[in-house]
């Protein structure tokens, strides 16, 4: 089958087996291998991605799925210019170690900070709850998060 959607800005069209998922194709035939797979079946959040500005788990979703849907990618929240607000607070903030989990998480958080930035711990707390992080103690990640916060306020980053 044909798949036809938007990543990072870009209108792709691949041909996909009927049951590959997102995730698949997005490592495998577009070399975004940004996205992580852990679980695949939805339970550690290292394949998050923004389909249509909403946080989703690559794993579960078919690329054919995604037809006519704006994808967004870990390498589509970050720019040439230096690091973003988010990724300035994760390094900041020592919110990650050996990196696995992070794509997830900067999807995620960023996700949960376009729509609310003026989240509170508790909520960052919940957010994060479907992301699995094996090395911080997930301590400095929500700490990295409410930092970000101010750079939310008054539009998307
Ligand atoms: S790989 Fe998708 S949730 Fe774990
Ligand atoms: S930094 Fe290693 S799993 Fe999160």
């Amino acid at each position: 089958m044909r798949a036809r959607f938007e990543v990072n800005g870009r209108e792709v069209e691949v041909a996909v087996e009927p049951r590959l998922t997102l995730a698949d194709c997005l490592r495998h035939h577009l070399r975004l291998t940004g996205t992580h797979i852990g679980c695949e079946h939805g339970v550690c959040g290292a394949c998050t991605v923004l389909v249509d500005g909403k946080a989703v788990r690559s794993c579960l979703m078919l690329a054919v799925q995604a037809e006519g849907s704006k994808v967004v990618t870990v390498e589509g929240l970050s720019n040439d210019e230096g690091l973003t607000p988010l990724q300035a607070s994760f390094r900041k903030h020592g919110a990650l170690q050996c990196g696995f989990c992070t794509p997830g998480m900067i999807t995620t958080a960023h996700a949960l900070l376009t729509e609310e930035p003026d989240c509170d711990a508790d909520r960052v707390r919940e957010v994060l709850s479907g992301n699995l992080c094996r090395c911080t103690g997930y301590v400095s990640i929500i700490e990295a998060v409410l930092d970000a916060r101010a750079a939310y306020k008054g539009g998307a980053q």
